[in-house]
């Protein structure tokens, strides 16, 4: 399957007077797995809407390997769309749903047992080619979906929440065989979430939306690491953040703020003087006994424990500095040292992987 490009030059899309696309300008590499984030709301099926043609921007326009296709109508434009509910027919079986597309295409009975066969073949559901949706988990469902719409080989996957409707341990599952599937065909393929965990796991690159706006384009890591504003930080994963100014010293950067006094950022890249916020993930607080003897290398503060949460791999606290709070995870181990509510502790922060974001 030829790989393509597909690009989104300065889409803008209002219904009626809300605006729900403002200048969308992204370019998604040939069979690169690409994933559109953002919170509900934030435009995202609109989007792939606009690529598989059933929404009309009022400006902007899309190119399929440079080739402008606004003015080619959905049916002709070979994109293939996964939707959320997966949209089957009930009254056919298996077989028949992945024949739909193909037999409206006109091709020929024996052509189309091929590539039926074929795609059921890949997604593993050649066994239940005769069962009707209703016999089928919300797993296989999903499978008969995908395989309905990769067997008319379009030139572009577009997968709307695909996996939201099954439940955690399938959807993890789910994920990386549809990763596998991808890589196989080769497909350039768009794939929206809300979920951010999802949307890092599997995709090469991530567009993060909000409002109509994309926010930053990225690696997951580049996402995770480099946050480029507070939304940002906030959405994909977990931050602690604080405003305050921040200054040249002897040593390095220097931060200054109301909640957590002058810290020094050893290690941190130069960066200009002036209102900044700062942001740091719960992973790299480390939490000591009030008394313990503090290591040089971290920047170290006191708290108060004000609660803590189980969670398994880790135990997430949150810890009252001043007036303020700081989340802080720590590694859980059948022996390892546990803080109780209303421990005094001391926090000691990676001053290295601390992050600048505009004030
Ligand atoms: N056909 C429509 N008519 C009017 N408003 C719409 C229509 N489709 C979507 N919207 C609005 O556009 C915004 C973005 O919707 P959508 O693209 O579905 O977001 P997401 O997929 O990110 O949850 C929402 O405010 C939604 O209410
Ligand atoms: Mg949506």
């Amino acid at each position: 399957m030829a790989k393509v490009k597909v690009e989104f030059r300065n889409i803008a899309l209002a219904y009626g007077k809300t605006q729900v696309l403002r200048d969308i300008d992204l370019v998604i590499e040939p069979g690169e797995f690409f994933a559109l984030l953002g919170p509900s709301g934030s435009g995202k099926s609109t989007l792939l809407r606009v690529l598989a043609g059933f929404a009309r921007p009022q400006a902007g326009r899309v190119l399929v390997d440079g080739a402008d296709i606004s003015g080619v109508p959905p049916w002709q434009r070979d994109i293939g769309m996964v939707f959320q509910n997966y949209a089957l027919w009930p009254h056919m079986t298996v077989a028949q749903n992945v024949a739909f597309g193909l037999e409206e295409r006109r091709l020929p009975k024996n052509v189309i047992e091929q590539k039926v066969a074929a795609v059921l073949e890949l997604v593993g559901l050649k066994e239940l080619s005769s069962r009707r949706p209703s016999q089928l988990s919300g797993g296989q469902q999903q499978r008969v979906a995908l395989a309905r719409t990769i067997a008319i080989e379009p030139k572009v996957l577009l997968l709307d929440e695909p996996l939201s409707n099954l439940d955690a341990k399938l959807r993890v599952h789910m994920r990386v065989e549809l990763l596998a599937l991808q890589r196989k065909l080769g497909v350039t393929t768009i794939f929206v979430t809300h979920d951010q965990e999802e949307a890092l796991s599997i995709s090469d690159r991530v567009a993060v939306l909000e409002a109509g706006v994309i926010q930053q384009v990225g690696t997951p890591v580049e996402l995770f690491d480099h946050p480029v504003n507070r939304f940002i930080a906030n959405f994909v994963g977990t931050a602690n953040m604080f405003a305050g100014t921040l200054r040249p010293g002897a040593d390095g950067m220097v931060f200054e703020s109301a909640a957590l006094g002058t810290l020094l950022l050893r290690g941190a890249p130069a960066a200009p003087a002036g209102a900044v916020e700062i942001a740091f993930r719960p992973h790299v607080v480390t939490l000591v006994e009030a008394g313990a003897a503090p290591d040089g290398g971290l920047i170290w503060l006191k708290g108060t424990v004000a609660a803590r949460e189980f969670l398994g791999e880790f135990i997430r606290y949150v810890v009252t500095v001043g007036t303020n709070e700081i989340v802080a995870d720590q590694a859980h181990y059948t022996d390892a040292r546990k803080f109780a509510p209303g421990e005094a502790v001391n926090l000691g922060i990676q001053p290295e992987q601390i992050r600048l974001l505009p004030a």
